[in-house]
């Protein structure tokens, strides 16, 4: 049996007609940037993340750097964050010419851990950037405890967990900013890519929407540098159709987990852990496993998908050598990369391609 890790094909034969449908309004309309698609989806993105403003931007990455540069980070700040992570997360802090601090994770959720964090704080620290990896949100009261006793900005890095809670409270909401991608993986993806700011911070939304458009205000004046940020109408267009289907869509990939998760019990496989602080939106399932690298080949010779998130954490990345860190440095990130594994976790699998990859894991191990 093939089972994939992902499969777009079987999520788009739902909603083929509605997403040509939304596009061809865009093409009709001839409004190639910006426009009411990208609005529609600024206001609904907002709304499901219970925060005021969103901004659409290009991509998760753009996200990230419109942020750090409209919060004014820059050379000789530095920037705390985790070093498992997509790159993307500790590559924008050093684009802007800041310099990424990284902190341990916690071993249970892979998150940022928070006790770490005091430590790292020096008097050049100008915001912490948790990453909510995987689909659960990082401990967010005791990272905003400390950001709020040393008056730092906290970005959530919220690629991987559009609408996940913590303590109820909607990823994006609960810092300075929150981050999301439509990388066409992510729970909510696009058909190419696509990211979105989200704040309650009025002014930071304004900056944030000046910023997206070369710094320009007003048209061809340009007080600061800013960039083509620009989220494509096409991608809204895409993405206002999806936005709804979101939630079934993540519980169904919840439902997976509980499904993966109760058969794992009590074998070699450790699955993954959620705070009762958490609901997670299980954007990946990842395993913990001895042997990873040989069950890999093997689930990939069964005709199975999987993928290693991430195997070099980024404090021992090459391009990040200039920052000093050695191998050794965080014990528990490096553990994790070298036994974490993702399995197929998207709404449309069947019991039987479950079952499938539930049997051939543990054959393995036989
Ligand atoms: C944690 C994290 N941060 C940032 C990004 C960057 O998003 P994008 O690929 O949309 O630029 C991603 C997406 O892959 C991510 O997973």
């Amino acid at each position: 049996m093939h089972v994939p890790l992902l499969d777009l094909k079987a999520q788009y034969v739902g909603i083929r007609d509605e997403v040509l449908a939304q596009i061809n309004e865009v093409l009709d309309s001839q409004q190639c940037i910006g426009g009411p698609k990208v609005e529609a989806l600024e206001k609904a993105v907002a709304a499901a993340s219970d925060c005021k403003y969103a901004v659409g931007v290009a991509s998760g990455t753009d996200a990230i750097l419109n942020t750090l540069m409209s919060l004014e980070i820059g050379p000789g700040d530095e920037v705390i964050t985790t070093p498992f992570t997509f790159f993307a997360t500790a590559g924008c802090i050093a684009r802007v010419g800041a310099k990424p601090v990284f902190v341990d994770i916690d071993p249970k959720t892979f998150n940022l851990n928070p006790t770490g964090i005091e430590a790292a704080i020096t008097d050049k620290t100008r915001a912490i950037m948790p990453v909510h990896l995987f689909g659960q949100m990082a401990d967010m009261d005791s990272i905003m405890a400390v950001a709020g006793q040393a008056s730092l900005a906290v970005i959530e890095d919220a690629a991987q967990s559009i609408t996940s809670t913590y303590k109820g409270r909607k990823a994006g909401s609960i810092g300075t900013a929150g981050c999301f991608s439509f990388f066409p993986s992510k729970n909510l993806g696009g058909i190419g890519d696509g990211g979105m700011i989200v704040t309650n911070d009025k002014k930071l939304y304004k900056r944030l929407m000046i910023m997206r458009n070369h710094g320009m205000e007003p048209k061809y004046y340009h007080k600061e540098i800013g960039g083509n940020f620009r989220l494509d109408p096409i991608q809204a267009a895409a993405l206002l159709v999806k936005l709804p289907y979101l939630d079934k869509w993540s519980a169904k990939r919840r439902k997976n987990a509980k499904y993966y998760s109760k058969r794992f019990k009590g074998t070699v496989v450790r699955t993954p852990q959620i705070s009762k602080d958490c609901e997670s939106i299980y954007n990946q399932y990842v395993i913990r496993v001895p042997r990873r690298d040989e069950l890999v080949e093997y689930l990939r010779k069964k005709d199975i998908g999987c993928e290693v998130y991430y195997p070099v954490p980024l404090h021992l990345q090459e391009c990040f050598a200039f920052l000093g860190y050695k191998q050794g440095a965080f014990p528990k990130a490096e553990t994790a990369s070298q036994e974490v594994l993702a399995l197929p976790i998207y709404p449309e699998l069947t019991d039987d391609m479950k079952d499938y990859v539930i049997e051939t894991v543990l054959s393995f191990y036989e």
